[in-house]
C-alpha cells in the first residue's frame, strides 16, 4: 500500500467480541426473549422506559468489567505513531478505544457511559444504573435516557465523517457485519472517491464484495498484523 497519507478506520462489534462484549448478531441477538432490535428503538422506549433502561443499565455495568484487546492497543499504536490524517470511526458504545489509548476517535452510535437528559439536552457523564429515573444533574427533570442511538435515529457526527471520507486514501472497516447504513455505505463512499479499501473481520461480511482486500481472522490478529504492516511500510 503506497501513497497513504489519511486513514479512516470505522470499528464495529467485532473489534470488542475479544475483550468478552457480544456482538449485536451472535446468539440469536435475544436479550431476556426481547429481540435486540425491540428494545434499541424510540418506540421501545415510549412503550416500556423500565425494559429499555434495565437492558441499558446491565450493558453499562458490563462493559466496566471489560478490557481492551490487542486490536484496540494496536490501533491506539497506530494513531500515537500515523503521522498522516487519521480517524476511528466507531459504531461501539463502549469505551475500549479510549481506554486502549485511541485519540483521533468519534463514536457515531453514542456512548454507554454517558445519560442524555432530553428536557435540557445536557449529556452528563454516566456510571450507575438509569431504570430508577434519577434526576438530571443539570436541571433536576427526570428525563435521562442511555445517550444511544437507537434504530431510527439520526447517527451523531455524520458532517466529521463525510469530510475525512472525502480525503481518505485508506479505508478500512474493522469487525462490523455491514448490516447497518449509513456505515455499511462508507466503503461505497471510499471507493467513489478513489481510495483503497481493507476489510479485516472474523468471516466475510455482507460489503466484502465492495473492498478491494479482506483478510479474515480475529481482529486481535489480523488489526495487529495490518498495524505492523502499515507502520512499517
Ligand atoms: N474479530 C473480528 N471480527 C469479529 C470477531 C473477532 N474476534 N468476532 C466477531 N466478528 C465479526 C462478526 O463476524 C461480524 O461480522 O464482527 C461482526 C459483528 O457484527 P454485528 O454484530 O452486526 O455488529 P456491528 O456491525 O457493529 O453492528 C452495527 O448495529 O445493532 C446495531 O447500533 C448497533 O452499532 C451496532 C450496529
Amino acid at each position: 500500500m503506497t501513497g497513504i497519507r489519511n486513514i479512516v478506520i470505522l470499528t464495529g462489534a467485532g473489534i470488542s467480541a475479544e475483550s468478552g462484549i457480544d456482538t449485536f448478531r451472535s446468539a440469536g441477538g435475544l436479550w431476556e426473549n426481547h429481540r435486540v432490535e425491540d428494545v434499541a428503538t424510540p418506540e421501545a422506549f415510549a412503550r416500556d422506559p423500565h425494559l429499555v433502561q434495565r437492558f441499558y443499565d446491565m450493558r453499562r455495568a458490563a462493559i466496566q468489567e471489560k478490557l481492551p484487546n490487542p486490536a484496540h492497543f494496536a490501533l491506539a499504536r497506530l494513531d500515537a505513531e500515523w503521522k498522516g490524517g487519521l480517524l476511528v470511526v466507531t459504531q461501539n458504545v463502549d469505551d475500549l478505544h479510549e481506554r486502549a489509548g485511541s485519540r483521533r476517535l468519534l463514536h457515531m452510535h453514542g456512548e454507554h457511559l454517558k445519560a442524555w437528559c432530553t428536557l435540557c439536552d445536557i449529556r452528563h457523564p454516566w456510571r450507575g444504573p438509569l431504570a430508577g429515573n434519577p434526576p438530571c444533574p443539570s436541571c433536576g427533570a427526570h428525563a435521562l435516557r442511555p445517550d444511544v442511538v437507537w434504530f431510527g435515529e439520526m447517527p451523531y457526527r455524520m458532517g466529521e465523517i463525510y469530510a475525512a471520507l472525502r480525503e481518505v486514501d485508506l479505508f478500512v472497516s474493522i469487525g462490523t457485519s455491514g448490516a447497518v447504513y449509513p456505515a455499511a455505505g462508507f466503503v461505497q463512499n471510499a471507493v467513489e472517491l478513489g481510495a483503497q479499501t481493507l476489510e479485516l473481520n472474523l468471516e466475510a461480511s455482507q460489503g466484502s464484495h465492495m473492498f478491494h482486500e479482506s483478510r479474515l481472522g480475529p481482529a486481535s490478529e489480523v488489526v495487529t498484523a495490518w498495524v505492523e504492516e502499515i507502520l512499517g511500510a
